[in-house]
């Protein structure tokens, strides 16, 4: 049957998210023809925009956007048509609550999108359910930051859940919007060759790794109170670290899923105390070159404090307590202001149980690496042997796979999967709560131990690999960052 029409409700809908993210992703979706004919766009936000306004505000955003690379005029015409703003304060005035009332049609699906600070969460849901707009298929959609730590996700998923049940809630996490991190779960379930090697008999270890050339930007009054530990780690470093290893669900369901990578986070190791001193690393970035320009360190960064302990830069060793994975380290990393931009997974194998080939390099190892970006990818190393009739010499090869070389098509930007799921009411893609509240478990001990220390975190300059640390941390147990090879 015929998925019923929406009314898309975005709450900031005039802010950075909704301009950045989510209006070209639905301009995309509407140019390739994957929205529906009928489905209407209300951005809500306090600044009391005409409709003109925002549609001269959502062409920019649409115009300025790298994946939008020619605009029709139709198209464009098409799609700022759905579009209309309702100005609401969800704490002040009531007359917006039922303003936003005339502006939704009967009869219709209703996804409300919380794009806004998460101290307005509540508000928001409480003017929806008093205005009486939550239908019985109404969803809401969350963005981060999903609370601070346990406690106060806790809280704010108790404020929402007083008016969406559990089922209607999707909490984004853009990473698994990405192309290449859908495919993962493809590559590992849908190819018969890599379950067997899946554990610790035949895995050394594993590297998860999100780096980034971009400061805080004009962000340091939010970053200072979170950290590459509650902006990056808690969440998508995670979720990578589950969809790598987890079980085989038994379906493609939700809540198939969602239960196996939940184990996961439940199987991890805590590290609380003096542990972090071995297991962890944190990082700040100082004054340095990046791309060619000179930047500020962080202290210096505008708009916050200028002694602060924040981390841009955090790196850890996780332990897996379970069958398939004990005794396999998983080496997490990700930082801002690095000398380069790029996110991969990389799986080392083992050394082969007997070597056969003496006097060669023959201790190397193979390793996959799944290239999530830039240059989506697949990477799979194995050891070769150098042409020629001399002594034998064995080489690391790679068998490369790329997106962009093997498929014409363009890769969807990870809104336009996760808003279509949405739209779709799909949430296989999205946070369950309990999930949340798990990864804050393990890492809520972690930042609690570091504000223990009496050392702060390490300054690295701006352009360069990162802390020194981290490469002490790998390397005390024999081994390296995969791209220091
Ligand atoms: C966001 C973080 O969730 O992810 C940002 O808040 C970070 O600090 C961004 O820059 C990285 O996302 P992407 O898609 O550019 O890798």
């Amino acid at each position: 049957s015929d998925p019923r029409p929406t009314d898309l409700v975005v709450f900031g809908g005039t802010g950075d998210l909704s301009m950045r993210k989510l209006l070209p992703a639905l301009y995309l979706l509407d140019r390739d023809g994957n929205l529906d004919g009928r489905t209407r766009i209300v951005a809500v936000s306090r600044n009391g925009l005409t409709d003109a306004d925002l549609r001269g505000k959502a062409e920019s955003a649409v115009r300025g956007h790298h994946a939008v690379q020619v605009v029709e005029a139709g198209v464009l015409r098409r799609f700022l048509d759905r579009l209309s703003h309702v100005t609401v304060d969800p704490g002040g005035d009531p007359s917006g609550w039922t303003d936003l009332a005339a502006a939704l049609l009967p009869g219709r699906d209703r996804v409300f999108y919380l794009a806004v600070p998460p101290m307005a969460f509540g508000a928001i849901c409480t003017g929806l359910d008093g205005a009486g707009l939550v239908t019985p298929d109404s969803r809401v959609v969350m963005e981060k930051p999903l609370g601070h730590d346990l406690a106060s996700s806790q809280a704010l998923n108790d404020e929402v859940a007083r008016v969406f049940p559990e089922d209607r809630t999707y909490r984004i996490d853009h990473y698994l919007g990405k192309e290449t991190v859908q495919n993962l779960l493809v590559l590992r379930f849908a190819n018969v060759f890599l379950e067997p090697l899946w554990n610790s008999r035949w895995i050394d270890h594993v590297q998860i790794t999100v780096t980034e050339t971009v400061g805080v930007g004009g962000r340091k009054g939010y970053y200072d109170t979170s950290g590459a530990m509650r902006d990056m780690v808690q969440n998508h470093l995670l979720q990578l670290l589950c969809l790598t290893a987890m079980e085989p669900p038994a379906s493609y369901d939700p809540d198939a899923v969602r239960d196996e990578k939940l184990k996961v986070l439940q199987s991890l190791r805590p590290i609380t105390g003096e542990q972090v001193l071995q297991d962890t690393v944190r990082g700040q970035y100082g004054r340095g070159v990046v791309n060619g320009v000179e930047v500020p360190g962080y202290l210096d960064e505008p708009g916050g404090s200028d002694t602060s302990n924040t981390e841009t830069y955090a790196a850890l060793r996780a332990e897996i307590s379970n069958w398939r994975w004990a005794g396999v380290p998983f080496y997490l990393r990700t930082g801002k202001h690095l000398d380069r931009a790029r996110s991969e997974i990389v799986i080392r194998f083992r050394e082969v149980p007997h070597p056969i080939f003496p006097g060669t390099n023959a201790a190397g190892t193979g390793s996959l690496v799944i290239r999530l970006q830039p240059d989506e990818g697949i990477n799979l190393t194995m050891l070769t042997k150098m042409p020629g009739a001399g002594a034998l010499q064995l080489r690391p090869v790679p068998l490369e796979l790329s997106f962009a070389d093997t498929f014409a098509t363009r890769s969807p930007e990870a809104y336009e999967r996760l808003l279509t799921d949405v739209l779709a009411g799909d949430s296989t893609l999205f946070m369950r709560r309990d999930e949340v509240e798990a990864a804050w478990r393990w890492v809520d001990p972690v930042i609690e131990a570091w504000n223990g220390l009496s050392t702060g975190p390490e300054t690295y300059p701006a352009g360069g690999v990162g802390p020194a640390g981290a490469h002490r941390l790998i390397g005390r147990t024999g081994r390296t960052w995969y791209e220091e090879e």
